[in-house]
């Protein structure tokens, strides 16, 4: 494959060793406006490596956008401003990197595909450019060579007749297939890590379960790590390795997707669980949403920022802000009875019934 003569690709460098492949480090992105500060990103941890998904999960306003563009290099600083932490990539820090430098890595070493695809496609250039764009920039592509790899990675995402489409405009494409250039977009240049922040929200179900399974196939491909990002945990119930649940600009909980099912211990997970209408139904559960609604960033709760809509909240819970309580394989949990076990016994019965209740639905 060309390559741009002068840089040598971070994602061709080792990942140093006893380090990770994405290693995001008690990150805060606060903005300040005229109203006040917004702590949109408040001590966010998790590390990522090859091959892995990450889902992270939680409401909307929870600081699940703003935590991915701030690891792109996408915040304008202002408002934006990092507090505290930092984001390493294959052992570099990414938030000391140069404009420059970040230029190469997006799209290049890291990809993001974005909410709304119709705002992030242009207009008004043809679906082959906008595709081929990365390799021109990143990899010293001809327009030729470019238009040439665009039509076959349309082809790769499911789009047919991938010749004629290259040559038509996004408006020309429906939500799923516009979706599917937005990954095609994304994977042009072999990216490390593909973040995809509800790639699949604005689509009908079986369009979403098609777009998922495509992002898989490509990641069994090509080895890359997957940050998937969804309000609704179902979503990466079967996809994710790894889940961190957001609440408020922070992580509550943190684990392997097993231990986020079977052995989840906030009542935050436990109500996005019981939010889950595919439990609900296998379960014969009733569907509960979680009453209220979050808290203003610019004007957290005292104590645990979940508190005023917990069930389970104490005087404690009100006053004092719980420390993550961390178990031995590195499963953590912002609340003070995550050690207890009489108070886990609260938790809901579906958590520890993921792959059962999928395999029910196949047989
Ligand atoms: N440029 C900005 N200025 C001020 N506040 C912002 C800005 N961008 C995002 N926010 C705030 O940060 C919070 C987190 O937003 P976001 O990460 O988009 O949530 P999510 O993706 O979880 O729905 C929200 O309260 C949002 O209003
Ligand atoms: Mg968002």
């Amino acid at each position: 494959m060309k390559k741009n003569k002068n840089y040598v690709d971070l994602k061709d460098q080792p990942v140093p060793e006893g380090q990770h492949l994405l290693e995001v480090d008690d990150l805060k992105m606060y903005f300040h406006t005229e109203d006040g500060v917004v702590r949109a990103v408040d001590g966010v941890s998790y590390t990522l490596d090859r091959g892995e998904t990450l889902g992270v999960v939680g409401e909307s306003g929870s600081g699940k956008s703003v935590t991915a563009m701030t690891i792109m290099g996408l915040i304008s600083m202002p408002p934006g401003k990092i507090e505290g932490g930092d984001v390493r990539y294959r052992g570099r820090s990414i938030l000391e990197m140069t404009e420059e430098e970040m230029q190469h890595i997006r799209g290049n070493d890291i990809a993001m595909i974005f909410q709304d695809p119709m705002t992030s496609l242009n207009p008004v250039y043809k679906i082959g450019k906008q595709v081929g764009e990365g390799l021109r920039l990143h990899r010293g592509y001809s327009k030729q060579e470019a238009l040439k790899r665009a039509t076959e990675l349309l082809d790769l995402v499911g789009i047919p007749e991938p010749e004629k489409r290259v040559n038509e405009y996004p408006h020309q494409f429906s939500g799923g297939m516009r979706q599917r250039v937005m990954i095609a977009m994304a994977l042009a240049c072999d990216p490390d890590i593909l973040i995809a922040d509800e790639p699949t929200t604005a689509l009908d179900v079986t369009i979403q379960a098609q777009i998922i399974e495509l992002m898989q196939e490509m990641q069994e491909k090509n080895g890359n790590a997957i940050i998937m990002i969804t309000h609704d945990l179902g979503v990466v119930a079967d996809m994710a390795d790894k889940i961190m649940v957001m609440y408020a600009g922070r992580p509550v909980e943190f684990g392997t997707a097993d231990e986020i099912f079977y052995e989840s211990r906030h009542p935050y997970t436990w109500g996005l669980i019981r939010s889950i209408p595919e439990q609900a139904i296998d379960e014969k559960k009733p569907l509960t949403p979680i009453h209220g609604n979050p808290p203003s960033l610019m004007n957290l709760p005292e104590g645990c920022v979940f508190s005023p809509r917990c069930p389970y909240a104490t005087d404690k819970c009100r006053k004092q802000r719980p420390e993550r309580v961390v178990t031995e394989s590195g499963h953590y949990s912002a609340c003070h009875y995550s050690g207890d076990p009489e108070f886990l016994k609260n938790a809901p019965e579906t958590s520890r019934t993921r792959k059962d209740s999928k395999k029910g639905g196949e047989a």
